[in-house]
This record gives C-alpha cells, structure tokens and sequence, in this order.
C-alpha cells in the first residue's frame, strides 16, 4: 500500500503527498466501493475543529498577542506563573494500551522544559520522559516490540511542546510565525479563538482557547510521516487552581493521534516540590 501511495503521488502530482492512506480508508481497514447515499443525502457531520485553516486574504481582527495574553492572564497572570516551578501530580490513565481499564499515572514536569510521565499498567511500568534535549518511550514487553524507543523528529519536538506548556508564562517564545486570523469556530458548542505557530523544525501547531475563559482548550499539531501528513491533538479541561499558589493548570487532559488515545486525570498535586533529577533521565529499559 504504501508503495502504491508513493507511486500515484510520483505519477500524478511530482511526489506531493496528495493522496494518501485517508484519501481511500477514512478510517476503516476495507475503503468503500459503492457510493452511500445515505451518507450523501444525510445530516452533513459537524466541522471538526482540527480542520480549520487561516484563510488566504483574512482580515486580522485579534493578533496572536491579544490571545496568548488573555490566556496567560487567565491562568493566573506572568507574574504568578513565574514562581511554578515543578508540578508533581498523581491521577489515572486510560487508553489503549490499558484495555480503557483506569491505572495510576505519576506525573512529573519541571520548568522549563523537563517532563516525565509514568503509567503503572497491569504488566508493569509504561514511561515517556523528555529531559530538556532527548526524549523515550519505555513500555514492558507486553507491550512493545521495542522496550525502550528514542523520540525523533516531530514526535521529539511534541514531546518539548508538552513539557513546556506545562509552564507557559513564555508561551510566545515557544512557537513562531505566530498567526490568528482563523474563521470563527465552536469546540463543544464553545466559541474558541484559534491561534497557529511553527515549531523549531517548521512543525505546525494550532492553539485553540475558550473565548469566555482565555483557557486553552485543544492543541493541534502535525507530522509529515513517509504515508503524508499526521494530525495529533491534545484537549485539555478541569481547569483547577493550584493549592497555595494562585496557577491553574489543567487537570485532565486527552491525547488522540491516528493510532491512539488516552486520557489522563489528575487527582492530586504538589505544586514546587524538589524532583530527583534522575526522573528526567534517559530511563533503563524496563523488563
Ligand atoms: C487508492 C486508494 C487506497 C489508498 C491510497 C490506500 N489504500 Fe489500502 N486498500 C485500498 C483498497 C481498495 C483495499 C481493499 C483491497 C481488498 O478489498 O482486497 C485496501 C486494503 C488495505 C489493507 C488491508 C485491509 C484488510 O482488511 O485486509 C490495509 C492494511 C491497507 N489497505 C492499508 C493502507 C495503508 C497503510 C495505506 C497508506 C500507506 C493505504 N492502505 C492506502 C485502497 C487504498
């Protein structure tokens, strides 16, 4: 399949990825032959928020600076963000890979960009660390073929992106190319006003925040892979204040990507709490 991607693409539009793996499947192992005209004739589906685009000629009625300031704001204000300086939580985790089945999760992160996640599954401990530079996955055997997997490429730069905006008073040094001039859209019947920016390597990312609240609600990023390019979003809810220090972080949040999906949620915090550094570190592989 993926030769016969690369061949149409190569025969009939000089190599740009326009057809892809989607273009047939959307979603189902056996793409569909015969016209539904159920789906042509039916209730049109609902935008998806993730497709919205900046359009060509838009008139920029709020600039980027407007919104990321809001939401600084609604967190809690620079300066307050400033003085968090770890967060240790504990919670659960659901996904895939735990049968949907809720197990404990250990979060640590550090400012500004230190991050680790560990997930106590039935057969033992999955990991993600990312420690300022270099990024692994760790899963037990039952798991994955691959014990301990080295985080390349887009996957490397999502992984700093997620350790960062755990302390996002400099959220605009984050990204550049920053624009807003996004169509209007809704995520769960919510106004939200979208933002763009680039990562280091030219990565996409949209950034889509709560008109009412200034809150982020969702992020969107992408990957250009060998079979095209490959959405991943993050929505974030439960908005909570963080004991003894006037922050809000979220304390749930749901990662879906094409092959995936977990939710975690936060059940308690440790907002400042010294962390051994050994936490950040390239982890052994677990057995
Ligand atoms: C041009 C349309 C088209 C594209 C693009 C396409 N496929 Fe397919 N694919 C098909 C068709 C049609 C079948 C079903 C063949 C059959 O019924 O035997 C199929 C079958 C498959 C199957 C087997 C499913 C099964 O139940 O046996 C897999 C797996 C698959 N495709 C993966 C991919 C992947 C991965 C990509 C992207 C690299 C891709 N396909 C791109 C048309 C496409």
């Amino acid at each position: 399949m993926m030769a016969m991607v690369k061949s149409i693409n190569d025969a009939n539009f000089g190599g740009r990825p326009y057809v892809t793996c989607y273009t047939c499947h959307r979603g189902s192992q056996r793409p569909k032959v015969i016209p539904s005209l159920a789906a042509q004739y039916g209730e049109p589906p609902t935008d998806d928020p993730d497709e919205i685009e900046v359009l060509p000629g838009a008139r920029q009625t709020v600039t980027p600076d407007q919104i990321l300031d809001k939401y600084i704001e609604a967190l809690g204000g620079a300066q307050a963000l400033a003085k968090l300086t770890s967060v240790t939580a504990k919670g659960t985790y659901e996904g895939f890979d735990s049968d949907f089945a809720r197990v404990p999760v250990d979060v640590y992160a550090k400012a500004p960009n230190l991050r680790a996640t560990v997930v106590h599954m039935a057969g033992g401990d999955a990991t993600s660390t990312y420690d300022g530079r270099e990024g692994w996955l760790g899963a037990p055997a039952t798991l994955a073929p691959v014990p301990l997997m080295p985080l390349v490429g887009a996957d490397l730069g999502g992984a700093r992106l997620d350790a960062q905006l755990f302390f996002p008073g400099q959220i605009k040094q984050l990204l550049t190319n920053w624009r807003a001039d996004f169509p209007a859209t809704t995520i769960e019947d919510q106004p939200v006003q979208v933002v763009q920016g680039s990562m280091p390597d030219g990565t996409r990312v949209k950034l889509y925040f709560d008109k009412a609240s200034g809150l982020l609600v969702r992020q969107t990023r992408y990957a250009t892979t060998a079979v095209g390019t490959i959405p991943l979003h993050i929505a974030y809810a439960d908005y909570r204040v963080l004991p003894g220090i006037d922050v809000k972080i979220p304390f749930s949040w749901q990662v879906t990507w094409v092959n995936g999906q977990f939710t975690i949620g936060v059940a308690s915090v440790q907002p400042n709490a010294a962390i051994d550094a050994a936490r950040f570190a390239k982890p052994a592989p677990p057995r």
